[in-house]
């Protein structure tokens, strides 16, 4: 693909032109961020002529103002994927709240101040599925939102994460700045974070079935297993990502997730697990703990009708390359 080169009007008229693509990716160390390097670097999804920039906190801690400004400056992007967040398991946001709230909402107005200042033509900023209301209708879709509160274990990170949505209006009916987001469901892949206590369910899961087969003891799962999650691959996500930064032009955002037919139950996913990494032994529900939100299914038809032709990993095959690559690497994974 020959380089690309960019027009951007603003709101205010002046338009900037730039050459290829100088993109930042906030969070790049993280789960999501290794992934999209994968695509960038493994599967040609960098164009010719194009520089891509992962940071990790190491680079920059994006809650400090400063830091942040000095990492745009050394980089100066033309396009942001912003990732960067303080984020964790069911448990750890029931215990810390306010801080999941403040820090996150630092490190978002840090990062997309800073853009704007900067004159970055897009900002991709990642929500989650987990700030939906609680009390809602199902499917969820991208314009519910703010229909009401978050869960309560987890409404710190929920509502920073929606003012994101709040402040990309802003800045387009202020500025005219494109910056949109993407609302992925549960992610997981390689280089996740596996720790049983902090880490997201299906990595946790993994890390624990895998501890129950070399101790020849039972998984034992915090909840009752009826939880139904829709599980979306971080290689899928990060091509989509990519897909947004490049194609969408839309301000509101956009669910990045498989098909309500593909939600399971937690106990789906434990079974499949326990097939991928050939564990056999018994596995327990522990009823006296939260299963946190019973569902929160989201529809992914607006995604469908830009994208009708994109084929998600099956989540056993993408559950197997996961468990194979925890054990690959279980020495230096995060657990
Ligand atoms: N995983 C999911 O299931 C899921 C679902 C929906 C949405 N999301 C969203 O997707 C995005 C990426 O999540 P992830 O799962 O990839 O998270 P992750 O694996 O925990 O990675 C988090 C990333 O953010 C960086 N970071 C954290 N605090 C920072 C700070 N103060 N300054 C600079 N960088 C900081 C981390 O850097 P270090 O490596 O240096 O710590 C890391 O690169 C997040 O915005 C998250 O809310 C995730």
């Amino acid at each position: 693909m020959s380089t690309l080169s960019l027009r951007h009007s603003t709101k205010m008229g002046s338009e900037i032109k730039t050459g290829p693509l100088r993109v930042l990716v906030t969070g790049g160390s993280g789960l999501v961020g290794k992934a999209i390097q994968q695509v960038v670097q493994q599967e040609g999804g960098q164009h010719e002529g194009e520089q891509w920039f992962f940071l990790s906190s190491k680079d920059a801690d994006l809650v400090d103002a400063q830091q942040t400004r000095a990492a745009f400056e050394k980089y100066r992007p033309t396009h942001v994927i912003h990732l960067a967040a303080k984020v964790g398991g069911l448990y750890v946001h029931m215990r810390d709240n306010l801080h999941f709230l403040r820090d996150n909402i630092k490190i978002n107005d840090n990062v997309l101040q800073t853009a704007h200042e900067m004159g970055v033509i897009k900002v991709v900023s990642c929500l989650s599925s987990c700030i939906f209301p609680d009390k809602t209708t199902y499917p969820i879709d991208e314009t519910m939102i703010h229909n009401g509160p978050p869960h309560d274990s987890n409404f710190g990170y929920s509502h920073a994460k929606r003012i994101i949505d709040v402040q990309n209006r802003a800045y387009f009916q202020q500025y005219g700045r494109r910056y949109t987001a993407v609302i992925p469901t549960n992610v997981f892949g390689p280089h996740d974070n596996f720790n049983i206590t902090n880490g997201h369910v299906l990595s946790a899961l993994i890390n624990k079935t895998y501890q129950a087969k070399e101790e020849g003891t039972p998984v034992n799962v915090c909840g009752s297993g009826a939880a139904r999650r829709q599980f979306i691959y971080s290689l899928d996500l990060g091509r989509l990502i990519i897909w947004v930064l490049r194609e969408y032009q839309e301000i509101e955002p956009i669910i990045l997730s498989v098909g309500e037919e593909d939600e399971v139950s937690i106990k789906e996913a434990v079974d499949m697990i326990a097939e991928a990494l050939d564990c056999k032994g018994k596995i327990n529900f522990d009823t006296t703990l939260s299963d946190g939100q019973i569902k929160k299914t989201a529809s992914n038809a607006k995604l469908r009708l830009y994208r009708p032709d994109f084929t998600f990993t099956p989540l056993q095959e993408a559950i197997k390359i996961t468990c194979d690559w925890f054990v690959a690497n279980y020495n230096t994974a995060r657990t």
